[in-house]
């Protein structure tokens, strides 16, 4: 009787340890505290991220502001596991993010994260389909199988007739929907895109806004950075860097039912 009271109270701590593990980081897809990079200058190193805190739960869709080298871009490689930070804690959907070599950290790239940049990054002679499919070869994907999930995303961002048109027959917002394609084929939990309107004019960058919504609103979490207020005002929160320091994180209000 003892004994079995023991294990039980011995069960009953377990399960609630686990609990409160499940629930400190379930809801959170990006954890960062006190998160520190420098770069090497010659003999002297620039700081430029200087003890960030910013916890970015499953779902949001998230803005990050500021000016040229305050550190959106070094923020961002962190996050998609393609940078290495100096000091503090980097916790990718609940796990800590420390000592990845680039093949561990390329597995969680491939299972995590798809990326989006502001010069689409798109293979120059590779077709859409082919570009779209790229992540899957990398994932082991059979051909058929990829080229046939691939048509779906390509699809999804509107683009299936163009599937066998090369980049440099696409406009530039075509080219970032393929991106977009491209970063949503693994079925990534988030999408880090690095100024991705930056390189378009302003009616194309709304409509990939509101892919990116579209996105968002089928509950994958978003993460962008950009220059332009009106891009930052389509999410639904937007941290303000300055020199490397977080210096607001507001609500836009644009979700409506939270
Ligand atoms: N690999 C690197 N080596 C050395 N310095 C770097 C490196 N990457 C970035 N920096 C420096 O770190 C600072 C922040 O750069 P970062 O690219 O993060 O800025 P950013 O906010 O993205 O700017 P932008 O809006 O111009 O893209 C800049 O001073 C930049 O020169
Ligand atoms: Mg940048």
């Amino acid at each position: 009787m003892h004994i079995a009271k023991l294990v039980n109270s011995q069960l009953a701590y377990t399960v609630q340890y686990c609990l409160e593990i499940i629930i400190k980081y379930s809801h959170r897809m990006i954890k960062i505290q006190n998160l520190h990079k420098s770069y090497p200058m010659g003999d002297e190193s620039l700081h430029v991220l200087k003890g960030l805190d910013l916890h970015i739960k499953e779902g949001e869709f998230v803005s990050i502001m500021g000016s040229s080298g305050s550190g959106k871009s070094t923020l961002l490689n962190i996050v998609g596991l393609l940078d290495v930070h100096d000091e503090g804690q980097y916790y990718l959907n609940g796990q800590l993010i420390e000592n990845l070599d680039e093949k561990k950290a390329a597995v969680l790239r491939n299972k995590f994260l798809g990326f989006v940049f502001q010069a689409f990054n798109l293979i120059t002679y590779k077709n859409a389909l082919e570009n779209v499919a790229l992540p899957l070869y990398y994932k082991g994907v059979g051909r058929k199988e990829r080229q046939k999930i691939a048509m779906e995303y390509l699809e999804k961002v509107g683009l299936g007739e163009w599937a066998n048109h090369l980049p440099n027959e696409l406009s530039g917002g075509q080219k970032q929907r393929v991106a977009i394609a491209r970063a949503l084929v693994t079925n990534p939990k988030v999408v880090l895109a690095d100024e991705p309107t930056g390189a378009l004019d302003s009616s194309t960058s709304h409509s990939v806004m509101e892919l990116l919504k579209e996105i968002n609103k089928e509950g994958m979490t978003v993460f962008v950075i950009t220059h332009e207020e009106d891009i930052a005002a389509e999410t639904d929160r937007i941290v303000r860097l300055v020199d490397g320091v977080i210096v607001s994180d507001e609500l836009t209000g644009k979700k409506v039912n939270a």
